[in-house]
């Protein structure tokens, strides 16, 4: 059966069913590529930092280190305590920063705010900041992973 006033050739049906098919083969063989030049995130087990270099002497003080390639808080409290956050917003993983003089954490994508403990007050993230187990040992402070952020 022919048609008489077809809107697209059949030359050109084939060429875009061609085309296609050449996308999807191209799209296949360079993802892989793609997952090897940028691999997706794996989060460390634990990190090991130098207490000398970590030290925070005064309550409100605080230092980054890094979290795999994701950024880290370390932060003296008031009680003397130290807390470790990981400073990735949980809304859409942007950073977040420690404002001291405000005494609160900012993620600056969407206008997140956490309290000084990491408990989201205001802006869209849906949770607290996850924090980090500390284990302060000889000249070393170990930051572990939790299952579950307290
Ligand atoms: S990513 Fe932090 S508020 Fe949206």
């Amino acid at each position: 059966m022919k048609f008489k006033d077809s809107l697209i050739s059949r030359r050109k049906f084939l060429n875009g069913v061609l085309g296609g098919w050449l996308a999807a083969l191209g799209a296949t063989i360079i993802q892989p590529v793609i997952k090897f030049i940028f691999p997706p995130y794996q989060e460390p087990e634990e990190v090991i930092l130098p207490a000398a270099e970590y030290q925070l002497n005064q309550p409100n003080s605080f230092k980054v280190f890094r979290w795999g390639n994701k950024p880290g808080i370390l932060k003296r409290n008031d009680d003397g305590s130290l807390t470790a956050f990981v400073a990735v917003c949980t809304h859409l993983d942007c950073n977040v920063t420690y404002l001291p003089e405000q005494r609160k954490f900012y993620c600056a994508c969407h206008d997140g705010w956490y309290d000084e403990q990491g408990r989201n007050i205001a802006g869209p993230p849906p949770q607290p900041l996850r924090t980090l187990e500390i284990i302060e040992e000889g000249e070393n402070i170990i930051l572990r992973k939790r299952e579950k952020s307290a």
